[in-house]
């Protein structure tokens, strides 16, 4: 079908007619950093207190801090070392903070890529491969006590970093303060992932943990304010039908106190409010919101996801069923293997690949009893009609079926 010019300058023009929803819309997204963080002042007081040493050329204690997703750790985290520079410098010292988020492709899957990127922060060129390891521990070493500094070392996701390369980096770079002649290192851990620590080498853990801050969840009413200081810039005045703050905070509140949901889901909102030509902004929005970002959600998993998942989600979709046993997605996993030249996985991996789907919230897993016939585990798609449809889209542009 072909649109008529006419009609497009139409849509256009009716676009352009309504009045703007949004006034700043980028402030509702992760690149915004706010300058006041609601709701946080007792971690703030906490960090500042233990960070405050660097002010007189001492070294801070190494943090460690956790908390949920979307709980305000890395913003705090960026914020307070950002203010610690400052004052230091007034105070005549030098704080340098790096950061590292290790859940970012190529920055810190390997140890020497994160090494080579932090000795490049100081200003030092380092090759992308091929020094030996010990050599570009050298140089970074180098590059730290080039001057009297203290380099405090945001490592956010520190659990991606220990899964991709092992605890032996951290290990290293918390010993490295020994031999340091000039400056000081502190090293500052974030992570969500609760049981991290637990499963952390003792010793790595004790130094790493010199002081540890705990985020709690936000509730709801904590989740409201964050919202209206934001949406204040936001939007337009008085786009926000009654409700819509109260509504966005108490769904984010039940999914763990995520103030990163809260926002999302104000923004989807605004955004689909605008793209309906609507002057407001309402409750049904949130709703459309709520299921726009489970549905994107699930298609980033999937998109990062190795091929090999990917073709047993394919197989899994193909089977057109409502309850799958294993042996049938193992059949259907070869014959896609076949059409599309991909090695077969071993029946073992499938199992792991299956488990990974349901931990992702893709799949659902169930065991039930077959009498005399024993235990047999049945799998099911855990997403709704849009999504599978979108998946099946998505990857039938990747397999033959
Ligand atoms: N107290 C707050 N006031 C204002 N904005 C906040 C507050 N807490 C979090 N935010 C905002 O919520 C979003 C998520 O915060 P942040 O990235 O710091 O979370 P996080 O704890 O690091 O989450 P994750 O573990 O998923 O990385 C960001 O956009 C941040 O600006
Ligand atoms: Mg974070």
């Amino acid at each position: 079908m072909v649109i008529p010019m006419a009609d497009i300058q139409n849509i256009f023009n009716k676009f352009l007619e309504n009045k703007p929803i949004f006034a700043n819309r980028q402030v509702l997204t992760i690149s915004f950093t706010p300058r006041e963080i609601p709701h946080r002042d007792e971690q703030t007081n906490e960090l500042g207190r233990i960070l405050a040493p660097a002010l007189k050329g001492g070294r801070p204690s190494n943090i460690f801090i956790y908390g949920r997703t979307g709980t305000g750790k890395t913003c705090l985290a960026k914020m307070v070392t950002s203010e610690l520079e400052k004052a230091a410098h007034i105070n005549g010292f030098n704080v340098k903070t790096l950061y590292i988020n290790c859940k970012m492709k190529k920055s810190a899957d390997t140890e020497y890529r994160l090494l080579a990127g932090l000795s490049r922060e100081f200003g030092y060129d380092v090759p992308f491969t091929g020094l030996p390891t010990d050599q570009i521990y050298n140089i970074f070493f180098k590059a730290l006590d080039s001057e009297s500094q203290t380099v405090i070392l945001i490592i956010d996701e520190i659990d991606t970093l220990v899964q991709k390369t092992g605890d032996e980096i951290l290990y290293n770079l918390t010993r490295i303060n020994e031999d340091l002649k000039n400056s000081r290192l502190t090293i500052i851990g974030i992570t969500n992932n609760l049981d991290f620590i637990e499963k952390l080498d003792p010793r790595v853990r004790s130094s790493l943990s010199e002081e540890e801050i705990v985020f709690p969840p936000y509730n709801a009413i904590q989740l409201q304010d964050i919202l209206r200081q934001r949406a204040e810039i936001a939007f337009m005045p008085n786009v926000l039908e009654d409700g819509v703050i109260e509504k966005c905070a108490a769904l984010a509140a039940q999914e763990h106190g995520d103030a990163r949901r809260a926002l999302d889901l104000l923004r989807v909102a605004g955004e689909i409010a605008e793209r309906k030509l609507k002057s407001k902004v309402s409750i049904e929005d949130i709703d459309a919101a709520e299921d726009k970002i489970d549905v994107d959600r699930i298609i980033e998993v999937v998109k990062s996801q190795p091929k090999q998942s990917q073709a047993v989600l394919w197989s899994i979709l193909n089977l057109e069923k409502r309850y799958i046993e294993t042996s049938d997605i193992l059949d259907k996993y070869k014959e896609i293997c076949v059409k599309n030249g991909l090695k077969q996985l071993t029946s073992r991996r499938i199992s792991d690949l299956i488990n990974e789907l349901v931990l992702f919230g893709i799949l659902n897993s169930k065991v039930v009893s077959r009498g005399r016939y024993g235990r047999t585990k049945l799998i099911s798609l855990n997403i709704n009609n849009e999504t599978e449809e979108k998946l099946k889209k998505m990857l039938g542009q990747i397999f033959l079926c």
